[in-house]
């Protein structure tokens, strides 16, 4: 009842956090977009710094940018914050949900370190909290003038934080705080600076004084940080769905350098209209395929006939290591269907699904957080039979 409940719920904050999410990186997107698009040409009318006419959904729209705002503050004004700070409250929900709620098996794996569910949750929510301090530090320091080296020193922490962290907690955990700390940031610099930046702007007019400058340019520079962050965020929340990012030796690597890939392109989309970045696309394909070829699993040799391991052999691991969740009838608490649809005590799921059951049982990501106490012996047994099916 409890988990059958819990599922229910994961499902609608996850369905909201997407939506939301969507919403969010949506619009900036379309902000960016714009900005990069408006026609600056010669003549604009008085006070226009440019403007752009689009068709979309059965209409024309005509947008101006003004140089400096127009001269009566209008009656509806739109802002655009919501969508991200909802983002961050259903993100941090399902953290809760799906992490916090379950932290034995979700955060801990005692191959990568022996914590504590309460250590392990302390980890993950100081790691968002002082990410975030970092970073504001980092942007207010006299580094804020020279936005490159400020971008590379951001990146390496962020590097440094995606390192420390696989060291302790699971490797989807680790994954996904990052992911959580990236959020947190971005967030937060809404909140804490674009928004005050605008309201400072809308102030002025108001008051019909200028601006104070600092609001503009630290807004600025804070938004420009959240467009390169946007698609390395969303690597890592598609990531906890594929286990060669996470569950390789080196996950921290993959994630850093997908993450650098996903940057590359999104720069790309910033300067292409610039007409100079036409190698970043090809060079981030390269890249991409090199981390491909970097993260494949050795070849293994066949199997001699003495090797070899059926099913009826392995039977009794799958039902001592893994039937506790994966079977028609779950016995483990929280769980009240059988994760990912597989029920291993029904027909065949076994021997159809042997290829993602050895990657996990091999990377050892299942059996979650080694509830069940899978041995080293059970695993390569686990690798001869997947490997005698084919
Ligand atoms: C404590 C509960 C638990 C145990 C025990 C467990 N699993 Fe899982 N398993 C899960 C959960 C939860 C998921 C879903 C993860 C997700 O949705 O991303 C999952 C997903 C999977 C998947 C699907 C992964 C994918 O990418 O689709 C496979 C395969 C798997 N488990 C195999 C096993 C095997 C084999 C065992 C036994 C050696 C095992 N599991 C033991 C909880 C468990």
């Amino acid at each position: 009842m409890e988990a059958h409940i819990a599922e229910w719920l994961n499902l609608l904050v996850r369905w909201i956090h997407f939506i939301v999410g969507v919403a969010w990186i949506g619009a900036s997107f379309y902000f960016n977009w714009l900005e990069n698009h408006l026609n600056r040409q010669a003549p604009q009318e008085k006070g226009i710094d440019g403007n752009l006419w689009a068709v979309h959904g059965g209409g024309f729209y005509h947008l101006k940018k003004f140089t400096n705002g127009p001269d009566k503050l209008p009656e509806v004004l739109h802002w655009f914050k919501w969508e991200a700070y909802m983002t961050w409250v259903s993100g941090m929900t399902m953290l809760t949900i799906v992490y916090y709620y379950n932290a034995q098996a979700m955060m801990i794996d005692p191959s990568v370190f022996a914590l504590s569910p309460i250590a392990a949750i302390t980890i993950g929510i100081s790691s968002g909290i002082l990410s975030w301090f970092v970073y504001d530090f980092l942007c207010k320091s006299p580094l804020k003038d020279k936005p490159l080296i400020l971008g590379f020193i951001i990146f390496l922490y962020l590097a440094l934080l995606a390192f420390i962290l696989s060291q302790f907690l699971s490797p989807r955990a680790a994954y996904i705080h990052v992911g959580a700390a990236i959020g947190t940031i971005m967030a937060a610099n809404v909140f804490f600076v674009i928004i005050p930046a605008q309201k400072e702007l809308v102030k002025a007019l108001s008051e019909s004084r200028t601006p104070d400058p600092s609001y503009g340019a630290s807004g600025l520079l804070r938004s420009r940080h959240n467009n390169y962050l946007t698609l390395p965020v969303l690597f890592i929340m598609i990531s906890n769905h594929f286990p060669s990012t996470y569950g390789n030796q080196y996950n921290w690597l993959v994630l850093i350098a997908v993450s650098a890939v996903g940057i590359l392109v999104r720069h790309y989309y910033n300067i292409r209209h610039l007409k100079k970045a036409m190698w970043m696309l090809p060079t981030a394909l390269f890249a991409f395929i090199l981390i491909v070829m970097a993260t494949m699993p050795a070849k293994q040799k066949a199997l001699s006939d003495s090797e070899t391991v059926s099913t009826a052999d392995v039977l009794t691991i799958f039902q001592q290591r893994c039937f506790s969740c994966h079977s028609s009838q779950p016995t483990q608490a929280g769980f009240s269907s059988p994760p990912a649809g597989l029920a291993y005590d029904k027909k065949g799921v076994l021997e159809n699904n042997a290829d993602k059951i050895n990657t996990q049982v091999t990377q050892k990501i299942m059996p979650l957080g080694n509830l069940t106490k899978m041995t080293e012996a059970e695993r390569e047994k686990i690798n001869r039979w997947y490997r005698s099916l084919k």
